[in-house]
Formats: structure tokens, sequence, C-alpha cells
């Protein structure tokens, strides 16, 4: 999970990592009781940030200086509402105005390929790191971090070193890694990034932006982190599954996909995607159908599980069909069998759009049978993945 950087503020400020003061608003009114209050702490001077989950914000018009609180109603009344890359802004920080001296970046983050942390540090922060990374490599120092000792004061000095920090600052930014480092680690973080770390012309080290990603893996040591979540751009099919205990994931297209186990769900997409590409080509659609969502209803596909999955994409007004893919195993053919009828039967006049099923593996005789049975109008049986695909996206298409 993506924090905004408010959030982030609000995190480091917890570890002791300097920030400045920020107040969260979503009207100009309370803009400008937020400058109000915070401005006299920086010579009147406020900064109100567009608080979106995407980075460029600077760029796209999304930050702006307001030197009283009327230029800060009205740079809030300018940024709230507005769109920076296909996000909305609800809210905006007023922030405390920093005199900036000198932009750094600093970002610590879980290297997969290199099975390590990696901490990125450079003197040159406040443009975008992509492009210093790509047109000045030497400009970015890159550390690894080993996870069972962190950033200490060791690595810390290591870090600062390798950037090339005057050594009149190295101390005190170092002082402020092992803090970002302590968010990073106390937090379960698989990103702590500060774009820019500023030296401000009195001398000090702030954290002026921040951006971390929590590992949503060690949710369950961290309770205080289902409040961070951000139920304004919740997709609500996602939060209603998530409610369900379902793995789904919405996507853009118009093929509602269930299978268990998430290696057959991801081939199944793949297997959709295809298919849809091979119908657009047959009858000259412009656009393919395509994978509506990703849904691995897991193991057990009980009756109850199967009616929360079908549920869920079939209140998607997308799906036109839905691709049903089960391989039985510990969980047979026939209970998945009934859990389809089963599911069905719940859902009755819910369920509007076709069914292509697929079941294979451990009692698929019984499974077939069981569904050839209970002969629901809605309902095709598939003998084989690319079979049942090609038909679910046939199907889509017809709907469109
Ligand atoms: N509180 C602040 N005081 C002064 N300048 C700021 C403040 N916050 C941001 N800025 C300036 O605006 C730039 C962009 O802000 P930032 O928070 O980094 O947003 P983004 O990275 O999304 O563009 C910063 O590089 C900095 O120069
Ligand atoms: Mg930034």
């Amino acid at each position: 999970m993506d924090l905004f950087e408010y959030q982030a503020r609000d995190m480091f400020e917890a570890h002791g990592v300097p920030v400045l003061a920020g107040i969260v608003a979503d009207t100009p009114e309370a803009v400008r009781a937020a400058a109000e209050e915070i401005g006299p702490k920086s010579g009147g001077v406020v900064v109100v940030k567009a608080q979106v989950k995407t980075g460029g914000r600077g760029k796209a018009g999304g930050v702006k200086v307001a030197k009283s609180a009327d230029e800060a109603a009205a740079a809030g009344e300018q940024i709230l509402g507005m769109d920076i890359k296909g996000h909305t802004v609800h809210r905006v920080m007023v922030a405390q105005g920093a005199s900036i001296a000198e932009e750094y970046y600093f970002s610590v983050l879980l290297d997969r390929a290199n099975r390590t942390y990696l901490a990125m540090c450079s003197k040159e922060g406040g443009m975008e790191i992509e492009q210093l990374a790509v047109e000045r490599p030497d400009a970015l120092a890159r550390v690894p971090v080993d996870p069972n000792v962190g950033i200490d004061d060791a690595k810390a000095r290591e870090i600062v070193d390798a950037a090339g920090f005057d050594e009149a600052d190295r101390g005190a930014i170092a002082a402020v890694l092992t803090k970002l480092w302590d968010v990073y680690r106390e937090e379960d973080a698989t990103l702590v990034e500060v774009n820019p770390l500023v030296k401000t012309s009195d001398g000090q080290i702030v954290a002026l932006d921040g951006k971390v990603t929590l590992d949503e893996n060690a949710d369950f040591r961290h309770e205080d982190h289902a409040g961070l979540e951000d139920a304004l751009s919740a997709d609500p099919l996602e939060a209603a599954a998530k409610e369900k205990n379902l793995n789904y994931v919405k996507l853009d297209g118009d093929v509602g996909i269930i299978g268990n186990g998430a290696g057959l769900v991801m081939s199944t997409l793949d297997v959709v995607a295809y298919a849809g590409e091979e119908v657009a080509a047959d009858r000259g659609l412009t656009t393919p159908p395509k994978p509506a969502n990703f849904l691995d209803i897991g193991g057990g596909a009980s009756a109850e599980v199967m009616a929360n999955g079908l549920h869920i994409i079939l209140g998607d007004p997308q799906v036109k069909a839905v691709f049903v893919n089960v391989f039985g195993g510990i969980t047979a053919c026939d209970a998945v069998a009934n859990g389809i009828v089963g599911a069905l039967d719940k859902l009755g006049d819910e369920a509007t759009k076709p069914l292509v099923v697929r079941l294979d593996g451990n009692n698929v005789d019984e499974g077939r049978r069981i569904l050839a049975e209970r002969n629901h109008p809605l309902v095709s049986i598939e003998g084989t993945m690319d079979g049942a695909a090609r038909k679910a996206a046939e199907l889509a298409a017809a709907a469109k």
C-alpha cells in the first residue's frame, strides 16, 4: 500500500525524522485556517500541496507557494479538484514553507533482483530520479543494505560518503538516514523515499516530501495501518471483495474470471487476453474482449465462496461473460460443481450473465455430471482451458 505524502510525513515525525508542520485540508476555507495557523512559523509563507499518490506534483502545478492566508486559500481553490495524472485531488496539505539551500535525494527499498535492501542517495535531489539515474548514473550512489544490520551509524556514513556530500554536512545527513531506516524497518515498508531531503538556509536537514510503500503482508502486526487506507479512491468492488476475504483485483476488460489458485488465474488471464485478440481479429472488432478481473478463490471452493466471488464479478457492470476455471485438487471437482450450482441458486435473479465453466482434475467426471444435470440456462461447460477462453471471449464480444 502506498501512502499519501501527509501520512508519510506523520510517520516520519513519529520516528524522529525532521519534518515541517503540515495540516491536511479539503476546502479552501480549511486551507486558509491552516495557513493562518502554520504561516507564522515560517514568516507567513506556506506551501499548498496536492495529496495524490503519484510523483511530479510540483511539475503538474499541484505544489504552490503562498505568502499569505489569502494566497493559500486561492491556491487551495485551484488545486482541489485538479486532475494529476488521472488522480483527482481530494485533499491538500498546507505545509510550512522552507527556505531551501540544497535539495538531496534518498531512498531505501527492497531490491528483489539482488535479494537485499538498497539505499540510493544523491546530492542532486528534486529532479526526477529516474532521469538522473539514466543521464548521470554516477551522481546516484547505490549502497546495498544488509537486512540483518540495516542502516546503522556506520552504514549511514558509508552512504553519505558514497554520495559525496560536503564533509561538514555528512554527520547531520547520516543521522537523518538512520531515522529513515527506523521508519522502513519498524513500519515494515518496502520503500521509503525522500525527494527532496533538503538543507535549509539555517543548516537544518529536513524531509520535505515523502513516499512510503508498506508491505501488506505485515499488516497483521500493524493494526494502525488499516486506518491509512484511502476510502475515497478505493475501488468499490475491490473493497467489497476485501470484506469477503477474496483475492480480487479489478481490471479493465469484460470477461469476468474466477479460478482456484493464483497461478491458474494468472495463466487464465493470459489465455483470455489471447483468445480476445483472436475473436477481435475474426470479427473485425477494434476493442478486443479482455479479462475484467483477477479472482483467486483458493483451495476450498465452497458454494459460499463461489457465490461471494460470482456476486462480486456480476456486480461489475463492465462484465459481459464469466469464465470459471477450476482445477480440482484437494477440493475435488464434484465439490466445486456443487459450489457453482449452489452459488447460482443462491444468487437467483442476480445471475444474468453467461458462465463458461471448465473443470478438470480430481473427480472431473462427477463434477461435469452435476453441472449437466442441473442444466442451468446460463452455464456452458467446456472441456479445455483454451476452448473455454475462446467461448467466454465470443460471448463477451457478442454482448458488446
Ligand atoms: N514545504 C516546502 N517548502 C518549500 N518548498 C517546498 C516545500 N515542499 C515542496 N517544495 C518544493 O516543491 C518541489 C516539489 O514538491 P514535492 O513535495 O517534492 O512534490 P513532487 O515530488 O510530487 O513534485 C520540491 O522539490 C521543493 O522544491
Ligand atoms: Mg518530490
